[in-house]
């Protein structure tokens, strides 16, 4: 049997408010079948309504492509707000002969406001001049009449702050924290939802709450309000059609009203109030007396700026019980959630009228199993509801969100054992992509923390930390992340999304912002470090080139690559132009960024920026030269790659010693100069001992920061190292991975010792408990301990490597991935001669290969093979090799006796 899963739509299934015709990727399941490839596919499309006649056909293409497939046809344009219909079928080949499968299920889209003419209706706002600093939300509504039977409806929404909406009562969607956060004045992001379900015949009411937010609450660590404006604003677009061709269109005016709302404070860092006594009962219902609301103002906003939301909507995603309750030496009654995340605490209960629940959130105890808040900074992290009478309630906030673990409680409105309060983690919603499992349960945890770092920190924006008053798109930590982050989840749409932010924020020269959206700049005179300069450090700017080139190697999407191409060339340009004789070094550096190495109570590495500068300027230049040949540019991958060179022979010149020492002996330069290629092949060996020897002489531990770390594991184990590659992951002494995990986290630290053995802290100022950064070992135990990597040639896991290189005395790991073709699995494992202890160990290897991709098999260690299932070994090789289609697979080889078993 073969047959289609499942079609995508811009990496989504059934995404809405597109505005043009999706990219689209299917994936092919045929079983008992080896080699399977696509050859041919056909792709019909329907409108949703209207008899359900095909509107397009691409009759039999030729093609191998299931993925990355676009519909070029000039005749194919599509209507906004209708619902369409797609399904494919596929001719595949498996030796001889050719198959076709059945047509997939239909699976809609829902197409957005392609028309500008239909960008109309006003920004209005419940908010006047004296609430520019009050962080309330309010309540807007408006009346409209519906007249015919409807066929189709969509709702494109957005606010300047946050909103959510209902219509005649009923909340639409499941929105968190919409429109989320893009630099506003030049990118705004509507939301659609299919709305037909809540419209009836007659009157119907359009209501919104909406709040501060990121728009204009209090945001970054410079404390700064209204960084985007200083009044509130809902906008809306509804499109009605009916069955008699009507087209009716509803948009938010002056005829709107609006109100207060039981949401008497809101804001992103200190929490929420809601005072249940100040709602209105049926304010969202058809004939509410709204007299004594008053009317809205309208807010001028360029409409110019309004986008369709791609996808990855931020949403509650997991619910967590309490695992405890404790009272604290202090006294304090605190809740366990057992995890530490980014969402809310929801409280269910029945009080008395007046009646308060307070909670704050908060990361961790102190040594002495104390409330520990110091962290969170100005972050006062704290939500209150007061009841309005004795009935259930059941509440969270709504524009706002916190980093937490444990909960506070400050006054609990009832008896304890009747209200029920748990928490609800909410992130954007992203399709999980890997899965990772091996025989040590530490590293299971790591991967745990790991991906629960990810979680809390992918909302909407890829953030630093979700808990204190920061939380905001450090581009350095996701420039670091991203290549776990895309083992971790799909995380195409969340990125390419943010990235024309980078592109949108990028100073007129191309230098890119610390943080985007960019709220620092010409705001930093006051700062002990950015008045040295916001934007342009290394390893920071760089997300601009790295992070698509990681989604295009994820993916192998060049879309990506096309889409910030202009972003890329000023970013290289930047450096180019501030770099004297090729070596770049720009203002405010954060160097090898809270490395151990660094002079006490300083957060610098010791690693000379000139070094990490020039290295990062290579390797971002040598990238960038790779995607202009990949994008047919082919005089530009010259000229850059010539740049490359002259950095390259700088960057040797500078740093690396006639006898193929580096200059600067700390771990990080070592690491980085082999990661990026940058030492020659000659010194690799003396390079690479160097850096075992600086690891040997801190006792086998990192002293390495955000640029070094990343990398650490793979500088080693790709330059014969493996031993001692795992040796460091393994550690679970101060400072390591393991460490954390050994007390206690679940997740990501700042700072290796953000809690010290003997349970003191490091400095409150800057010790997040879920910081993904150090995170960035992922990977490695992806790529290298479980064997999964992309392969650049064939790039998105079309063709990819399996080659796991066992160590670490693991016995067994598993990871499974989903990818644009559908899931490969990798699972390994050791078997020992119990009865002959002096036999080789076997290496049992089972494989997964989607249809349609092709692996690259490599056999670590291999002595000899035992068992090739069909497969061709070239054995001459020192690690046999092979390439093989799709079709499951299981090879056993003796391994040699180096490997650490
Ligand atoms: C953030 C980091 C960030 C750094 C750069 C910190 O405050 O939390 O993760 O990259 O500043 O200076």
């Amino acid at each position: 049997m073969m047959n289609v899963a499942y079609v995508k739509m811009d990496y989504l299934k059934n995404p809405a408010g597109l505005t043009r015709m999706p990219q689209l990727s299917w994936v092919i399941q045929s079983e008992n079948e080896r080699e399977c490839y696509q050859r041919a596919y056909q792709v019909q499309l329907r409108l949703m309504t209207e008899g359900k006649g095909i509107v397009f056909d691409t009759g039999k293409v030729y093609s191998q492509e299931s993925a990355h497939v676009f519909l070029n046809d000039p005749g194919l344009v599509l209507e906004p707000a209708r619902k369409y219909e797609i399904r494919v079928r596929v001719w595949t080949t498996a030796g001889h002969g050719e198959k076709v499968s059945d047509y997939s299920p239909w699976e809609w889209f829902i197409t957005g406001l392609t028309d500008p003419a239909w960008l109309t209706g006003d920004f209005i706002s419940a908010e006047t001049e004296k609430d520019n600093e009050k962080f309330n939300a309010t309540l807007i509504r408006g009346e409209f009449q519906i007249q015919g039977e409807i066929q189709e409806a969509y709702a494109y929404t957005t606010a300047l702050g946050l909103y959510q909406y209902e219509l005649n009562g009923h909340r639409v969607g499941t929105d968190e924290l919409a429109p989320g956060w893009t630099s506003y004045h030049k990118r705004l992001c509507y939301q659609t939802w299919d709305i037909k379900p809540y419209l009836h015949p007659g009157a119907n009411v359009l209501g919104a709450w909406v709040g501060a937010g990121w728009y204009k609450g209090k945001m970054g660590f410079l404390g700064r309000i209204n960084n985007y404006g200083k009044q509130t604003a809902f906008w809306a677009h509804l499109v009605i059609r009916y069955t008699d061709g009507r087209i009716q269109h509803v948009c938010t005016d002056s005829s709107f009203k609006g109100s207060d709302s039981p949401v008497t404070f809101s804001d992103i860092y200190n929490g929420e109030t809601y005072d249940a006594r100040m709602e209105q009962e049926n304010w969202c219902i058809p004939g509410f007396d709204d007299s004594a609301w008053r009317p809205v103002q309208i807010v001028n906003w360029d409409k110019k700026t309004l986008v369709s939301q791609p996808g990855c909507h931020v949403t509650h995603m997991d619910t967590v019980k309490a695992k405890d309750l404790l009272i604290t030496p202090e006294g304090d009654t605190v809740i366990d959630f057992g995890q530490n995340m980014a969402g809310w605490v929801h409280i269910r209960a029945k009080g008395q009228e007046g009646a308060v629940f307070e909670i704050q959130c908060f990361e961790v105890l102190d040594a002495h199993g104390n409330v520990y808040t110091d962290n969170l900074r100005g972050a006062r992290q704290t939500i209150r509801y007061i009841c309005k009478d004795d009935r259930e309630f059941s509440w969270h906030p709504r524009f706002t969100f916190q980093g937490f673990r444990y909960g506070k409680i400050i006054s609990l409105g009832c008896d304890p054992a009747q209200a029920e309060i748990t928490a609800w983690a909410i992130h954007s919603n992203m399709e999980p992509a890997g899965v990772f499992s091996c025989s040590n349960p530490d590293l299971n945890q790591l991967q745990h923390n790991i991906l629960w770092s990810m979680k809390s920190n992918f909302i909407d924006i890829p953030t630093d930390c979700p808990q204190r008053n920061e939380r905001v798109g450090w581009t350095g930590d996701a420039q670091i992340f991203c290549p776990t982050a895309t083992y971790l989840m799909n995380t195409y749409t969340f990125f390419s999304k943010w990235l024309l932010d980078v592109a949108a924020d990028q100073t007129p020269e191309g230098g890119v912002p610390h943080i985007v959206p960019d709220l620092i700049s010409g705001h930093e005179q006051n700062d002990w470090l950015l008045s040295q300069g916001t934007h342009s450090a290394a390893a920071w700017g760089d997300v601009a080139v790295m992070n698509p080139w990681t989604l295009y190697m994820a993916y192998g999407d060049r879309e990506i690559l096309w889409q910030q191409y202009e972003s890329m060339k000023k970013w290289i340009d930047f450096m180019h132009t501030h770099a004297t004789d090729h070596i770049w070094n720009y203002r405010l550096q954060f160097g090898d960024w809270v490395a151990l190495d660094a002079k006490p109570g300083s957060y610098f590495g010791a690693t000379p920026n000139d070094l990490t500068c020039t290295a990062y300027y290579a390797h971002s230049t040598e990238i960038f030269s790779k995607i202009c040949r990949i994008l047919g540019k082919d005089r530009e991958a010259e000229e850059y790659h010539a740049l490359y060179k002259d950095i390259l022979k700088t960057f040797r010149e500078r740093f690396i010693d006639e006898n193929g020492h580096m200059t600067v002996r700390t771990q990080t330069a070592h690491i980085i100069a082999l990661y990026f290629h940058l030492v020659p092949e000659k010194y690799r060996p003396v390079v690479s001992k160097d850096l075992v020897h600086l690891l040997q002489k801190e006792n086998g531990h990192l002293v390495t920061g955000f640029v070094g770390t990343p990398y650490f594991c793979y500088a080693l184990s790709d330059n014969g190292y493996v031993k001692e590659a795992y040796d460091l992951l393994l550690k679970d002494d101060f400072p390591s991975w393991l460490y954390q995990v050994k007390m206690g986290a679940t997740t990501i630290w700042e700072h290796w010792d953000g809690i010290r053995p003997d349970g003191s802290m490091w400095s409150p100022d800057m010790n997040s408990f879920n910081h993904y950064a150090y995170g960035a070992v992922g990977s490695w135990m992806y790529h290298v301990l479980a064997g999964l990597s992309a392969c650049e040639d064939a790039p998105g896991y079309q063709q990819f490597l399996v080659y796991p290189r066992p160590g670490g005395r693991l016995n067994w790991a598993r990871t499974a991935y989903n990818s644009v073709y559908g899931e490969i699995s990798v699972y390994w494992e050791i078997k020992k001669n119990m009865k002959d202890k002096k036999a080789p160990a076997l290496l049992v290897l089972q494989i997964h290969i989607p249809v349609n991709t092709t692996a690259k098999i490599r056999l670590y260690q291999c002595r000899n093979i035992v068992k090739t299932d069909g497969i061709i070994f070239n054995r001459q090789l020192s690690e046999p090799e092979a390439s093989v289609g799709s079709g499951t697979y299981e090879v056993i080889y003796e391994m040699k006796e180096e490997v650490d078993q």
